[in-house]
């Protein structure tokens, strides 16, 4: 009754052949799709230039082409030409683009205060805290020609830089820029005023009143009544 030896070794491998390497299977399949996807072409092979190559395609031999005559782009069309550079033709206007109002002064002397004073000092008379360190000193706003000077020409000065000055163009807004210039006259005329300026208001003017004395840190505020001239006296 005892068993073939062959016949039970046969039996013993027949489990063995049914088991068909499946991670050998998985892996042969991952690396056949991984070559079948490097044999997409698709877009990836096509006629292009590299940037500024040269072209016999067009006459002046250049591929990369400059944008259609009076072509403008998103939020850049300036039609009102004095707006944004003070120049009326080659020559500096002498008028504002749009009123002056308190706010527009407020406005001027605080982007003054931040980004001019430091040269020109608060007052406009050029010894602001960096010439007094070396730099090259600008001259005073208050001298016959600068007082007599278009108010474009200052929009000018901001917007495309001085000799040792650079341009304020990126710093400060087109708008801004103009605030700017209403300040410069506004602390012209603070530097020299006749008494006919003040036209019967009492010289000198009396004292502010303050609502808030301030810190140092902020500005006092001053009490409504005495920023009208000579109130008190009436
Ligand atoms: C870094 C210092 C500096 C700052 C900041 C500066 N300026 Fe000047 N500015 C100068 C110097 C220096 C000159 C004289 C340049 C020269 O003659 O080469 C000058 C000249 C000028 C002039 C006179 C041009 C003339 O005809 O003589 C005007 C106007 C002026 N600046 C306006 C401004 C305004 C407005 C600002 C603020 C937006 C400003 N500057 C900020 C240094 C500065």
């Amino acid at each position: 009754m005892a068993r073939h030896p062959r016949s039970q070794a046969a039996r013993c491998r027949k489990p063995r052949r049914e088991r068909p390497w499946p991670a050998a299977r998985v892996s042969l399949a991952l690396c056949a799709l991984a070559l079948l996807a490097g044999c997409r072409q698709d877009m990836h092979d096509q006629p292009r230039f590299k940037p500024l190559a040269q072209s016999d395609f067009y006459a002046d031999l250049r591929s990369a082409r400059p944008p259609v005559e009076g072509t403008v782009a998103r939020g850049q069309l300036r039609e009102d030409s004095y707006f944004y550079t003070g120049m009326v033709g080659d020559k500096p206007g002498d008028y504002m683009p749009f009123p002056v109002t308190r706010e527009v002064l407020d406005r001027g002397r605080e982007r003054f205060d931040i980004y001019c004073a430091p040269c020109h000092s608060r007052l406009g008379d050029g010894n602001g805290m960096i010439p007094q360190r070396g730099f090259q000193r600008p001259p005073s706003y208050h001298t016959d020609r600068l007082r007599k000077a278009p108010l474009g020409y200052f929009f000018y000065v901001m917007t495309t830089g001085f000799g040792a000055m650079p341009d304020y163009a990126q710093q400060i807004e087109p708008r801004d820029r103009w605030a700017v210039v209403a300040y410069i006259r506004a602390l012209q005329l603070s530097q020299n005023a006749s008494a006919a300026d003040l036209a019967g208001h009492p010289v000198p003017s009396p004292a502010p009143r303050f609502e808030e004395p301030g810190s140092g840190a902020t500005l006092p505020v001053e009490a409504p009544q005495s920023r009208e001239r000579g109130e008190d006296e009436k």
